[in-house]
């Protein structure tokens, strides 16, 4: 089993946060990512859409030999995370619990605020997940909306983004919160202005880092990590335009991506790629 890869996925480049972690981490793995552009962004899907494009995904992963999946998305965690568990026979983790549980080991009083899109903020999934795993934790969850797209546009800084940040988060400056989880796949790529705008003083949590963590955890358990002097490596699949995925997914990680290669899924209604011959009917 050791040798199968870990299969990640996300609505786009978001996850690339987590798969950046799991390379810091787990060098010796190999992954495959699946970046589902074409249904971006999922903070604006329903949770019975993002049921039925997490288990098309989850199949492909599978069928590509993943010993593992990784919902490296909240809302798909939201969505679905229970769902794939009850039909898939590899395991599955979410961005959830991991950050829950660094939160609990960062926060000095317990108070905790999560920030995430509309339909995790809608699902309630971390003031439940804290209850069901009894850490202490008084949770909220803050919905900011618009936040992923200023991510996605590559404005990570500068004057008009520390506004929009403030605007969004303006809600907590008066509450006393000492622990804030990034519960949004790329909020981790705002840490700078979010600290900056809610102050120093509050501890910030990637649940990126900690679900790498968790999946190092789970691989070493089951005795299914890669050996040590294993290189691992990366491929990555999207929805969307693998050029375009390509060159924004570099400035996510920091480093080239390895090998980028569409992927469509006429299950979900995507078109198919140019010059793959359609069998006749
Ligand atoms: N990856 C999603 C999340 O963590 C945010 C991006 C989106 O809305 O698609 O919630």
């Amino acid at each position: 089993v050791h040798e199968r890869p870990i299969g990640v996925f996300d609505s786009g480049l978001g996850g690339l946060t987590v798969i950046q972690a799991l390379i810091d981490l787990l060098p010796g793995e190999d992954l495959v990512y699946l970046g589902d552009t074409a249904r971006y962004p999922y903070g604006e899907r329903t949770p019975a859409e993002l049921r039925r494009s997490s288990d098309v995904i989850a199949d492909h992963l599978v069928e590509r030999d993943a010993k593992m999946i990784v919902v490296a998305c909240n809302s798909a965690t939201a969505a679905a995370l229970d769902h794939l568990r009850s039909r898939l026979d590899v395991p599955v983790i979410g961005v959830v619990e991991p950050g829950l549980r660094a939160a609990a080991s960062a926060s000095r009083t317990g108070r905790t605020v999560v920030i995430g899109t509309s339909v995790t903020a809608a699902s309630a999934v971390y003031e439940a997940t804290a209850e069901r795993l009894d850490l202490g934790l008084d949770v909220t969850t803050l919905a900011c909306p618009g936040l992923v797209e200023l991510v996605e546009a590559g404005r990570t800084d500068g004057p008009e983004t520390l506004l929009r940040v403030r605007e969004r988060l303006a809600p907590l400056l008066t509450s006393r919160v000492d622990t804030l989880v990034l519960g949004c796949t790329h909020f981790p790529l705002l840490a700078r202005a979010i600290s900056e705008v809610v102050g120093r003083h509050v501890t910030l949590v990637s649940s990126a880092d900690e679900t790498a963590f968790e999946v190092r955890d789970l691989l070493g358990r089951m005795g299914w990590l890669q050996p040590a002097d294993h290189q691992g490596r990366h491929l990555y699949l999207t929805t969307g335009d693998p050029d375009r995925f390509e060159q924004l997914g570099a400035r996510f990680l920091g480093f080239p991506l390895e090998e980028v290669r569409a992927h469509r899924f006429p299950e979900l209604g995507d078109p198919p790629l140019p010059g793959v011959v359609q069998p006749a009917v």
